[in-house]
């Protein structure tokens, strides 16, 4: 799915966009999951200045706003990448060494989960299982399935990446 990023010439998110959100919903504290999964499917994700928007709106701490989004996995918190780096995390490719292909992907790429790189070209999550036990420990980049890697594998996939 395309992810459209919103954004003025500033580089801040539209507030129109959020405003038109808002509209929909009544100006209440139940209404705000379903505010930030909206905002978060428009903007692909919840910019710092639309949680105030929306805290603004709803009459409720920013601090609260922010609590709740980060209390869900769903959420996120800087726009994604244009390539999406899903590392599973599920049991075989735990047992099989994932914990060493997401710290080599963590190396390689500069960020951490839940974060993009600078230029927005790759974004990192982990996932539960990708449905390819046996390949176990693997990722998907891009679209596509890495397959019983190694840090060296990863090396390779993102050599020449820019940190
Ligand atoms: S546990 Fe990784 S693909 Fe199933």
């Amino acid at each position: 799915m395309a992810v459209e990023i919103a954004a003025t010439g500033s580089g801040a998110p539209s507030e129109s966009q959020v405003g038109a959100i808002l509209a929909k919903h009544p100006a209440e504290r139940s209404a705000l999951i379903p505010i930030l999964q909206e905002v978060q499917a428009k903007l692909g994700y919840l910019p710092e200045e639309a949680m105030c928007q929306v805290a603004e709106a709803l009459g409720v701490p920013e601090a609260n706003v922010y609590g709740v989004a980060s209390f869900y996995a769903q959420f996120r918190f800087a726009p994604i990448g244009r390539k999406q780096v899903h590392v599973c995390r599920g049991t075989a490719c735990h047992v099989g060494g994932a914990p060493k292909i997401l710290a080599e992907v963590k190396e390689r790429l500069g960020i951490g989960e839940g974060e993009s790189t600078p230029d927005r070209e790759y974004s990192l999550e982990t996932v539960a299982c990708i449905g390819c036990c046996a390949l176990a420990p693997c990722a998907v980049v891009d679209g596509k399935v890495e397959a019983k890697l190694t840090p060296k594998k990863v090396r390779e996939l993102f050599q020449g990446v820019q940190r």
